[in-house]
């Protein structure tokens, strides 16, 4: 049904985001079909979602200062506001889209399903050797901010996963980052 606005968020992705944030969503979404297998959702509600999920975190619409969250949200209402009558989405659909991208780093079991999927999907995506290569491409010259922010995320991120498939799988994937982690330090005897 909306196939054409999905295919534009893509292509908006890719331009906004770059490889970097284009590719992130591609494999939160290989993360959601894996999470969601069994479950009942709506695939193209959350579609829509995850590709707008962090536009206001990129150069085009990033404010210094504000949290990424907030950004995207606004512009994802006003992208969605813009198409509504077109597109054929209703202000409920858009309530639902928007719900998914506010609470992406901080849902709970109370929120919708497909709110909890791009939730859990997104953390994986900081997990395990991807999650260590994220931190420290993310941290150019700055070893142990990396080395830390990456520990840390290994530690906390497998009991913040709300659905128990997602925890299974972060937690192998904290397990792979420790082990990581751990050889890099021996080999740098801690000097880095
Ligand atoms: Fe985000
Ligand atoms: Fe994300």
């Amino acid at each position: 049904m909306f196939e054409a606005m999905i295919d534009d968020l893509k292509r908006k992705t890719k331009e906004y985001c770059g490889t970097w944030g284009y590719a992130h969503c591609q494999r939160v979404k290989r993360h959601i079909l894996e999470l969601g297998a069994s479950k009942q959702y709506n695939e193209e509600l959350l579609e829509i979602a995850l590709w707008l999920h962090d536009w206001g975190a990129y150069p085009t619409f990033l404010e210094q200062g504000r949290d990424h969250v907030e950004k995207s949200l606004e512009v994802a209402a006003a992208y969605l506001g813009e198409r509504a009558l077109n597109q054929g989405l209703s202000q409920s659909q858009i309530k639902h889209i928007l719900e998914c991208i506010e609470v992406h780093h901080s849902g709970s079991e109370v929120n919708s399903i497909e709110a909890i999927l791009l939730g859990d999907a997104d953390r994986l995506d900081m997990l395990g050797i991807v999650g260590v290569m994220r931190d420290f491409s993310r941290n150019p010259k700055e070893m142990r901010t990396a080395y830390e922010t990456a520990m840390n995320r290994a530690k906390t991120y497998p009991s913040e996963m709300i659905l128990k498939s997602a925890r299974g799988l972060a937690e192998q994937r904290s397990a792979e980052m420790l082990r990581l982690l751990k050889a890099f330090e021996e080999q740098c005897e801690n000097i880095f």
